[in-house]
């Protein structure tokens, strides 16, 4: 199948030997061990650019023993229709080719053909890409060398008037030093062998800077070659007991930029460990009326990774990008990238592209880069951002955790060592302020431990028609700041969950009293909230947590009172919301609204006058929903204020709905954070007519957990560590110009 393909590749890319199609390309390659029978197994990463998906670069043996093709796979990375001279569209294609190569002397790898695109520096020109390997032992670090990663955008432009720095990533896995040129032998490395004048290529740096050119529909085309030296002396040392030298590269300031095509003995000992193409097409638009970065070309601003910056992946894991540009006289299109086969981007409703990437147990311990840019346009104009270019360094290591599920908690164990320098001290789950949610509790010396109810500590409840998931996350957290936000100098994030089918049996943990609620909160200290059933309106006996499920008839009065408890004497509390539903999870819809933004909803609802302002006493009528579940429960939305504070929440009461309630997140003064409350549950009694008109249209499914905890399964389902670089301005606020 795969080799149909390529032959049959091969003969369209013969036919069409004289149509101009040609974008660019690049090559890296990974050495990936020896086949029981002592071939080497090497990895080639080979990417191209055409003005359709359909092509796709054919590699050849050019010198040495190239070995036999024993595996390949081919994808689209990206394509976009912002294309140049008469293009409708540009593709990116990368195709990963196993060989199982006989020797480890050197071989190069080719591919040739005609054309180039119509291109101002090319006129149906041939192109040409070279890949030359040395698979020789390395006499410091005793493996075979490591191609550098390198990556470009294949279509790059800018405006005319606005010169711009493109520092092309030329991150080395074995800390050679990387140098850049432009191809020098043709029809070896080059087919035109151009370069570009209104450009300028530091090769030590591989820094190229556009600083003056006329516009044209055309595209210059970029043949560059990028190679590697060692630092310092080293030989390699081959199977059949023959070596050969390598010495660190010549400084510059030697007349490289300049250096005509040679014809010394061809390409027989190149001096550099290894040889790779890095070819693409390079458009300067109509001038532009103001080039600063935020107006017609797009900015980057934060949480957009540096360029250069290194991402630590694990193998399985999703790695995300979170790519965020701005310009106030241009729409932002579309953000365009080079990565491995499988990255993908969407946009999410905040607007913010996200690049995605799963790697996989054949990427452990590489390095992958992944270049982006965004576009934006105006009438017909197209403006592309910076290039920004990561690495994303896939890790040995997994962090190693553990989530085991139980019938009310989740526990999550991770090992310490797997993110060194962070201690639980920084980490916390996604609502942090009642105590049961400290991560402190249970850590020990050698593994950050988390017990986390299925209630709260902001956990999420998701539901489909088998199975029930509750989800939360472990991340990191600057206690040092003032706002509690947390920083990117180590960010981690940990997600786990805990699915339980939802056939099962009701167990002790599920019909059992909930006992007080105890939070923490900067400014008013620890204090309990109590959510307790009252048999009458006297409020003065609790009902007793013995008598747990409480059964009700229909519309007989179900008595609720919820006390704080605080050392701080000059706090009133407030009850936001109320409502029920068949689990104490806040995050649970369909719920039974009671009480809605301090306003009563069920009609039955009476507020009584309270002993105190630390205490809401009210009663409403059994309600149909109850008997629509098995069981169900009431849960409150309450905080604490400052008694006699105006602009708190406690002080507006009642207020109709969309009048921008700042749920949470953010600090007001005076004012506590949202907690969660819940009681029950609640039983309709036997006896009720059960079927009669249901109050409310809704067909829930009767879940139980207990019974089914052997088939519960707890997942971590992502991690991320970041180590970007730290950056002195941390969340300015943005303006946002788009609409
Ligand atoms: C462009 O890429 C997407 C996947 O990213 C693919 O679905 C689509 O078919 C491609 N466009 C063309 C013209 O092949
Ligand atoms: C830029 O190019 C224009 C025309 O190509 C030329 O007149 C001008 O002198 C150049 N400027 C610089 C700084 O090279
Ligand atoms: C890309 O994804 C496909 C389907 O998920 C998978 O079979 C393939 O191995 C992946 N390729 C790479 C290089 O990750
Ligand atoms: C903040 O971190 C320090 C140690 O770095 C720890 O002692 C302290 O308890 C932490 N504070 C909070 C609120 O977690
Ligand atoms: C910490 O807890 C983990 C998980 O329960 C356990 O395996 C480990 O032995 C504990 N370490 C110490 C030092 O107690
Ligand atoms: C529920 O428990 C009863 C008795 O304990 C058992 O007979 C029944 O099979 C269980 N049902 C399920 C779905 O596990
Ligand atoms: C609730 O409180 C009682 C008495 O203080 C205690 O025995 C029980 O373990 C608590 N239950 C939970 C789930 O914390
Ligand atoms: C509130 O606390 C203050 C100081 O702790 C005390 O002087 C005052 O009497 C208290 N008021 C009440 C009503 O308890």
């Amino acid at each position: 199948m795969a080799f149909t393909l390529v032959l049959l590749l091969q003969l369209l890319l013969v036919s069409l030997a004289s149509a101009s199609h040609h974008m660019g390309g690049t090559a890296t390659y990974t050495y990936r061990g020896k086949t029981p029978d002592g071939k080497y197994i090497v990895d080639f990463h080979n990417r191209d650019t055409y003005d359709r998906c359909s092509y796709s670069h054919y590699w050849s043996c050019y010198q040495g023993q190239c070995g036999l093709k024993a595996n390949t796979q081919r994808g689209i990375i990206d394509n976009s229709t912002n294309a140049p001279s008469n293009e409708k569209l540009w593709c990116e294609t990368e195709t990963v080719d196993t060989r199982y190569v006989p020797s480890d002397k050197p071989f190069q790898m080719r591919a040739a053909s005609c054309c180039w695109i119509t291109a101002r520096n090319a006129f149906a020109s041939n192109w040409r890409l070279l890949t030359s390997v040395d698979l020789g032992t390395r006499s410091d670090t005793q493996e075979p060398n490591r191609s550098p990663d390198i990556a470009t955008l294949p279509v790059l432009r800018v405006p005319q008037n606005c010169p711009r720095t493109y520092k092309l990533t030329t991150f080395d896995p074995d800390g050679d030093k990387v140098r850049c040129h432009y191809g020098k032998i043709k029809n070896t490395d080059c087919g035109t062998c151009d370069q570009p004048s209104g450009f300028h290529l530091n090769p030590d740096s591989c820094t190229l800077q556009y600083y003056n050119a006329s516009s044209d529909y055309r595209s210059y085309v970029f043949e560059m070659v990028v190679e590697d030296f060692p630092r310092g002396h080293i030989t390699l040392q081959y199977s059949d007991g023959s070596q050969s030298s390598k010495s660190p590269a010549l400084t510059t300031a030697a007349p490289t930029a300049t250096a005509a095509p040679t014809a010394t003995a061809a390409p027989t000992t190149p001096a550099s460990l290894s040889k790779l193409p890095l070819h693409f097409s390079f458009l300067v638009d109509k001038p532009v009326p103001s080039c600063q970065p935020g107006h017609y070309l797009p900015k980057f601003v934060s949480p957009t990774p540096e360029n250069g910056a290194h991402i630590h992946a694990k193998v399985d894991m999703e790695v995300e990008i979170r790519v965020r540009a701005q310009s106030s006289l241009s729409k932002i299109q579309d953000i365009i990238f080079s990565g491995p086969l499988n990255t993908t981007n969407h946009r999410t409703t905040h607007n913010d592209f996200v690049i995605t990437w799963t790697p996989t147990s054949d990427h452990l311990g590489n390095h992958y880069v992944i270049c982006f840019a965004v576009e934006s346009v105006s009438g017909a104009y197209v403006y592309q951002s910076d290039m920004r270019c990561v690495v994303v360094d896939v890790g040995k290591k997994q962090v190693e955790a553990n989530v085991i599920c139980s019938q009310s908690t989740m526990r999550v164990e991770i090992e310490k060592s797997s993110f060194p320098r962070l201690s639980e001290d920084d980490l916390r789950l996604t609502d942090p302020s009642n105590i049961v949610c400290s991560l402190k509790t249970h850590s020990n010396s050698t593994h950050v431990i988390g017990i986390i109810p299925l209630n709260s500590c902001g956990t999420q409840i998701e539901e489909d028609e088998e199975f029930l998931k509750f989800k939360n996350e472990i991340t990191t957290f600057d206690n040092n700041s003032n706002n509690n936000l947390i920083t990117r100098t180590n960010l981690l994030e940990v997600q786990f969950y805990c699915q339980y089918p939802k056939r099962g049996n009701v167990t002790q943990s599920f019909t059992a009293h909930r006992n007080a609620t105890t939070v923490w909160e900067k400014g008013f200290g620890k204090f309990t909230y109590q959510f307790e059933f009252f048999p009458n309106v006297q409020f003065q006996t609790m009902i007793d947590p013995h008598y747990y499920p409480l059964e009700y008839d229909l519309g007989s009065r179900i008595y609720m009172q919820i006390k704080a408890t605080s050392s701080l004497n000059n706090t009133e509390l407030f009850v936001e919301s109320c409502s029920a539903a068949p689990y104490d999870n806040p995050n649970y819809m369909p719920a039974y609204p009671i009480i809605q933004n301090g306003c009563k909803v069920d009609s039955t609802v009476i507020i009584h006058s309270p002993d105190h302002q630390r205490q809401f006493k009210f009663s409403m009528e059994a309600f149909k929903f109850i008997g629509l579940h098995d069981q169900v429960y009431i849960s409150c939305s309450v905080l604490m204020c400052q008694a006699g504070e105006p602009n708190t929440r406690c002080s507006q009461g009642c207020m109709a709905m969309n009048q921008g309630s700042n749920r949470r997140k953010r600090e007001t003064v005076g004012q506590t954070s949202s907690h969660l409350v819940s009681q029950g549950p609640l039983r309709m009694r036997r006896s009720a007519e059960r079927a009669e008109s249901p109050v409310m249209n809704l067909n829930l499914n009767l879940v139980f957990i207990a019974g089914c905890l052997v088939a519960a399964v707890g997942m971590i389902s992502g991690v991320a560590v970041y180590k970007a670089k730290i950056s002195r301005v941390k969340y300015q606020p943005l303006a946002t110009f788009e609409d």
